[in-house]
This record gives C-alpha cells, sequence and structure tokens, in this order.
C-alpha cells in the first residue's frame, strides 16, 4: 500500500480574526501537523506573530505544533519555543553560525528539530548534519509571504535530498514549503518528500478539509 504523504497545513493563511474556527477544522481533519511561521522582519522582510499566540494555539490544537523559525539567532528562544508547546522547532540554515549546538540544543529542550533551506542554499551543505536533524525543510519559495509561486528548481532539489539522505542512512523526513498546490504536491512527493505545508491552498480552498485529504494521497 502507499505510504500516505503528511500533511503541515499553515496557520499563516488562517483567518486571524478567528483562529478557533480554523482550528476547529485543522482537528477535524487528517492534517498530521499544523505549521506555524514565526517571522522577525530581519531575516525576512516581514512579521508575523510569537509565542503568545503558539501558546495560545497549543491549548485548542490537537495536532502536533510544526514551528518554522525566520529568524535571526533563533538559538535564543529555544526554550521558548518548548514552553509555548512547539512539537517541532525548525530553523533556517543561513541564520545559525552553529546549526550543530542548536540542534542538539532542540533536542535537549525535548523537541525535534529541523534544518531549513532556503532556495539558493544547496542541499549538499546539509552533509555533515544530515544524521542529526529530524526533518529538513526545503523553502519552495523566498520565505516571508503566503500565496507565492513555486520555484520549479525545488524538485531536482527535493531529489537531491532524497539521494543523500538515503545514502547516508539518515531517518531525516524531507518537508517542502511555499506554492505547494495541485500542480506542484503529486510532483514533489514523487521527486521524494514526506511533508507538504500548504497555506494558502488549504485555507482558501472552498473545503480546506477535503483538500488536505486529497493532498494527503498525493
Ligand atoms: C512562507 C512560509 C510558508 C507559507 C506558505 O515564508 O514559510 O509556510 O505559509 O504559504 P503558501 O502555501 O501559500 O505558499
Ligand atoms: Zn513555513
Amino acid at each position: 500500500m502507499k505510504k500516505l504523504t503528511l500533511v503541515s497545513p499553515s496557520l499563516l493563511s488562517a483567518d486571524f480574526t478567528n483562529l478557533q474556527a480554523d482550528i476547529d477544522m485543522i482537528n477535524q481533519s487528517d492534517a498530521d501537523w499544523l505549521h506555524l511561521d514565526v517571522m522577525d522582519g530581519v531575516f525576512v522582510p516581514n512579521i508575523s506573530f510569537g509565542f503568545p499566540v503558539i501558546h495560545a494555539v497549543s491549548k485548542i490544537c490537537q495536532k502536533p505544533l510544526d514551528v518554522h523559525f525566520m529568524i535571526v539567532q533563533p538559538e535564543r528562544y529555544i526554550q521558548q519555543a518548548a514552553e509555548a508547546g512547539a512539537t517541532l522547532m525548525s530553523v533556517q540554515y543561513e541564520a545559525c553560525t552553529h546549526l550543530h549546538r542548536t540542534i542538539q540544543q532542540i533536542h535537549d529542550a525535548g523537541m525535534k528539530a529541523g534544518v531549513v533551506l532556503n532556495p539558493a542554499t544547496p542541499v549538499h551543505l546539509l552533509e555533515d548534519i544530515i544524521t542529526d536533524v529530524d526533518l529538513v525543510l526545503l523553502m519552495s519559495v523566498n520565505p516571508g509571504f503566503g500565496g507565492q509561486a513555486f520555484i520549479e528548481n525545488t524538485i531536482a532539489k527535493v531529489k537531491r535530498l532524497r539521494k543523500l539522505i538515503d545514502e547516508s542512512g539518515a531517518q531525516a523526513l524531507i518537508e517542502v514549503d511555499g506554492g505547494v498546490q495541485e500542480d506542484t504536491a503529486p510532483r514533489l512527493v514523487q521527486a521524494g518528500a514526506d511533508v507538504l505545508v500548504s497555506g494558502s491552498y488549504v485555507f482558501k480552498a472552498k473545503d480546506p478539509i477535503a483538500t488536505i485529504h486529497w493532498l494527503k494521497q498525493c
């Protein structure tokens, strides 16, 4: 039987005037995780939300929280992320001077650890960290905003990362974030992606629950 794709809808495209309704929908859906995008206006040219919101969401969301930090020096916030209810903390490769130590500290705080690559950051830079991380998140848009167009080179990147993981015996999952929709989702899974993040395609859909269900079958 075909393995189901993991789906992590991105809260960035939810209705911020009524998060309860959108999280009720997530709880009722087949979503595996909920993706939360933290931005600092420095690493990316946008600011989203922070720990009070993550903490509030953790109280009503029954799915593990997959928190994506688009901030400089994310190591400053590991403890707060754990206390706010993050299950998985992903940090941008480009924002970490001592990535190995940061990954260790995320694990020590009781969370799963992920590393995120921007579109221009090559997969081979992960050779010496791949067996230490639980997840690699490939950005298929430049981070900072929802609803952007998918960068086609991501398909080749997923294939290269799949090869690196398989050849090194690592267990890391491959997650892709940005422009995941009808046309791109099946091709990403075909290339070797395990987890799909999807913001606007899920939350702007007429039937978000059916859309999540469809993504899982890709
Ligand atoms: C962008 C964020 C994404 C965003 C994806 O910086 O990391 O998680 O919500 O949105 P879509 O799926 O609309 O491209
Ligand atoms: Zn994200």
